[in-house]
């Protein structure tokens, strides 16, 4: 392993390390990441902190690295070189459910955390997302939109200090998903995590983000308060992202 790469999680730190995420205002910090597939370097020299109650946008061209950021960030895949300071089970949901289809709706959100959760926990996460009394239900039984609102009770039963969001509705209608980003900023406000989210929506940045990251070629490019970047980008890429979408 090289040694200058350093991967906390909340279990890995001692309690009292004034680093530890729980004793923290941060959700996540990162210096100095790296990420390579191979030879090639997808993600390097990436600085990044959000705090918690902070809702950040990522946005970037296809193959940038998005993806790539929130694997390292939720720890399914380590850092190369740098620092991720994070809480040790991030909550993630990507573009598709991923329920368990075997499992019903209470079972697959209280999953890993039957104990702490159980049935009336898991009840009251789907009620948040509108799915009260479904708790008996299957997976195979739901609209998409439903397979993405069960993901998100999956994601936010645990109270998580860092949710990461990847292009969690592209697949649902427009109509779904304005909903279901009225429903995560309502349910974020109110859970007040920190949390990345993946879009290449800019719409979708303005409605939910405090702040806007812009990637292009694994290095963010410009970063800021949204409306800021958003309304005076000052890198080409941001400018030709935000010329980009038509007036409605
Ligand atoms: N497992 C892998 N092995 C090798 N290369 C990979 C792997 N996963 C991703 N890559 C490469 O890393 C780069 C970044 O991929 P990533 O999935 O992070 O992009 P992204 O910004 O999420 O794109 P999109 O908007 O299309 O989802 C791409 O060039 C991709 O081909
Ligand atoms: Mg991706």
């Amino acid at each position: 392993m090289n040694a200058s790469v350093a991967l906390s999680r909340d279990a890995d730190i001692p309690a009292s390390s004034e680093n530890r995420i729980g004793d923290f205002p941060l959700a996540v910090s990162v210096r100095g990441l790296q990420r390579r597939y191979g030879a090639r370097v997808v993600i390097d020299a990436l600085d990044l902190d959000i705090q918690k109650g902070e809702f950040v946008a990522l946005l970037g061209e296809s193959g940038c690295g998005k993806t790539t950021l929130l694997r390292a960030l939720a720890g399914l895949d380590g850092p190369d070189a740098g620092q991720i300071r994070a809480p040790e089970r991030p909550s993630v949901v990507f573009q598709e459910h991923r329920l368990l289809p075997w499992a019903t709706l209470w079972e697959n959100v209280a999953l890993g955390h039957e104990a702490t959760v159980g049935r009336a926990g898991a009840a009251h996460a789907l009620a948040e997302v509108g799915l009260s009394g479904r708790e008996d239900d299957w997976p195979r039984n739901l609209s998409g939109g439903q397979a993405q609102r069960v993901a998100l009770a999956r994601a936010l039963v645990r109270d998580p200090a860092l949710l990461l969001l990847d292009e969690p509705f592209a697949a649902l209608d427009a109509l779904t998903r304005i909903k279901m980003h009225r429903l995560v900023k309502e349910l974020v406000a109110r859970h007040q995590p920190g949390v990345l989210i993946v879009t290449h929506d800019i719409g979708v940045a303005r409605l939910l983000a405090h702040r806007l990251m812009v990637m292009q070629g694994g290095e963010v490019v410009e970063a800021g308060l949204t409306d800021q970047v958003l309304d005076d980008p000052q890198h080409p890429y941001t400018q030709t992202l935000v010329s980009s979408v038509l007036p409605v």
